[in-house]
C-alpha cells in the first residue's frame, strides 16, 4: 500500500517522517533502520535528535545499515557518508556505534566488500524500516537508471547527473567520487517498510514518474510500486504533481 503524507514545507515534512521513524523505534526498540544521506533526511535526523534529547526516544538497542558510501573516501573524510551519519545523527544520540553499518569505501576488494555488506544486512535480520531519498533521475541508494534492477550490494559508476547534483557539496565537481557502493534493489525491497522523504519543486516530476508511471529499471524508484508498505513523505512542492 502507498501512503502519501504532505507537509507544508521542509520542516513539516521532516517532522512527519521523524514521527514514522520514532513510532518504529518505540514499538520495536531493537529494530533495524536502513538509513540514507543527502539533503532530504537531514531535517528528519534533527527532529529525531531533538526528541532523543527530550527523553522521548532511546536508540540504545537500534541497529542501522546505510544505503551507500562513496568509493575511495575514508571515515575521516568530511564528504564520506560515514562522516555525514556521525555528524547528522549518530554522535548526537545513544546509538551503539558498533551497531551502525555502512559499506567500507576504502575496501580494496570490491567483490569481498559487497559480499561482506550483504552478510551484515542478513545478520541484522533484515531491515524493519528503510528511509530513502530519491535522485532527480529516479535513483534510490545509488541504484542508477539501468537496463536491469541490480539485486544486492554492488559498486556503481555514478551517473553524470548524480555527479552534477552532488557537486554542490564538494569544492569542485572533479572531487566528486565517480564510484560508490550501494545496497541493491532486492535488499531495499525486502525492507518491511519504506519511507521516502522528498522536498522541493525540482523533485515533483520524478515523484510522479516513479510512483504513477511504468515500473522500469530506467526509473529505479518505480519498483517501489511493487512494495507492500511505502510512505512518501513530501513537502507541498515535491508532491505538487500527484
Ligand atoms: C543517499 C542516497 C541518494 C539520495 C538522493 C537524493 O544515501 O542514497 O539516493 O537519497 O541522491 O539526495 P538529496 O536528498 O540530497 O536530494
Amino acid at each position: 500500500m502507498l501512503r502519501i503524507y504532505c507537509g507544508e514545507n521542509y520542516d513539516e515534512m521532516s517532522r512527519k517522517a521523524a514521527n514514522i521513524i520514532a513510532a518504529q523505534v518505540i514499538t520495536k526498540p531493537d529494530c533495524v533502520l536502513g538509513l540514507a544521506t543527502g539533503s532530504s533526511p537531514i531535517g528528519t535526523y534533527k527532529q529525531l535528535i531533538d526528541w532523543y534529547e527530550k527523553g522521548d526516544l532511546d536508540f540504545s538497542q537500534v541497529s542501522t545499515v546505510n544505503l551507500d558510501e562513496y568509493q575511495g573516501l575514508s571515515h575521516e573524510d568530511s564528504q564520506s557518508y560515514y562522516y555525514f551519519m556521525n555528524e547528522n545523527l549518530f554522535k548526537h544520540v545513544n546509538i551503539d556505534q558498533a551497531h551502525t553499518n555502512l559499506p567500507n569505501g576504502l575496501a580494496k576488494n570490491v567483490e569481498e566488500e559487497c559480499e561482506r555488506y550483504n552478510k551484515v544486512i542478513q545478520s541484522c535480520g533484515g531491515v524493519d524500516l528503510q528511509l530513502l531519498g530519491i535522485g532527480h533521475n529516479g535513483h534510490i541508494g545509488f541504484n542508477e537508471p539501468a537496463e536491469v534492477f541490480e539485486k544486492e550490494t554492488h559498486l556503481v559508476e555514478l551517473a553524470e547527473s548524480t555527479i552534477k547534483a552532488n557537486a554542490r557539496l564538494f569544492e569542485n565537481e572533479n572531487d566528486v567520487p565517480r564510484h560508490a557502493f550501494t545496497m541493491g534493489i532486492k535488499t531495499i525491497m525486502q525492507a518491511k517498510k519504506v519511507v521516502i522523504v522528498v522536498s522541493g519543486e525540482d523533485k515533483a516530476k520524478i515523484i510522479k514518474e516513479a510512483f504513477f508511471g511504468p515500473v522500469t529499471p530506467k526509473v529505479p524508484a518505480s519498483i517501489l510500486q511493487m512494495h507492500n508498505d511505502v510512505c512518501i513523505v513530501g513537502d507541498k512542492a515535491a508532491l505538487s504533481l500527484i
